[in-house]
């Protein structure tokens, strides 16, 4: 599969997590052992001690929105450009409070329709990647951010231990797409997923991205054998 170029990608990524919006959560957890949980506690974990409002980037469903609320009650504005998974996660929403304090919008990571320094902390989980245009979301989610406020970063990276790596490649290109796209009904979208990860930038040029944008403290911690990885940068 090639992956779409910049100016088709926002339309085929929003038209694929539409696609895919009711079984999004439950192929995300079982395509990931039930590991997933654990990387959002770990992400929403990094705004520890920064109370104030914050910025979840492409939301979808609104799991981070919900683990950064149930770690700190505090107002969270979740935003993404695919209505339908922002409207399955807003129907989710259990208590008053979090009905209350996280607000779902409708919008585009790349042109946030947000004023400047808003947000003492922001957080994306499996959002970077799908972005048409990295620096640009960076220094959009620069702007929005107060000085001194925090950025957490949850991305899908690549192993670099040489056997897991293969097994890991087998994994995402024979296994995944098969199992997923028979669940979802999409095969393409979980194809993409594939694809994209293995398209993505290493760690470095990440971090590289976000210094460009202004971040400083810049740093990444893979987790689970660098299946994935928490980036972390604070705007001065
Ligand atoms: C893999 S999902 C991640 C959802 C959620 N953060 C999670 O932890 O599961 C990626 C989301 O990014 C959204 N997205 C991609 N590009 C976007 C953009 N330019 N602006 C806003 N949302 C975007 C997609 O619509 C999709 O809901």
């Amino acid at each position: 599969m090639t992956l779409p170029a910049e100016e088709a990608k926002k339309e085929f990524v929003q038209e694929k997590f539409s696609s895919v919006t009711p079984k999004y959560d439950f192929l995300n957890s079982l395509l990931s052992l039930y590991i997933d949980r654990y990387w959002r506690i770990r992400t929403a974990a990094v705004l520890k001690g920064r109370p104030g409002p914050v910025l979840d980037l492409c939301a979808g469903t609104l799991p981070l929105s919900r683990e950064v609320f149930r770690q700190k009650e505090r107002r969270i504005l979740a935003l993404d450009f695919c209505f339908d998974m922002l409207k399955y996660g807003r129907d989710r929403l259990a208590s008053q409070g979090e009905k209350e304090n996280i607000l779902p919008v409708c919008g585009d990571g790349e042109a946030l329709p947000l004023r400047d320094e808003i947000f003492t902390g922001f957080t994306v989980a499996f959002g970077i990647r799908n972005l048409a245009d990295l620096p640009r979301g960076f220094s959009e989610v620069y702007r929005v951010l107060k000085p001194g406020g925090v950025a957490a970063i949850l991305e899908f990276s690549r192993p670099s231990m040489p056997v897991f790596a293969r097994l890991y490649r087998f994994y995402l290109h024979r296994v995944l797409p098969g199992v997923a796209g028979m669940i979802s009904g999409d095969r393409e979208a979980y194809r993409y997923l594939a694809e994209s990860i293995e398209g993505f930038y290493s760690q470095e040029e990440v971090c590289a991205m976000m210094k460009d944008a202004g971040f400083r403290d810049v740093s990444f911690e893979p987790l689970t054998m660098g299946i994935v990885t928490i980036y972390t940068g604070i705007r001065p």
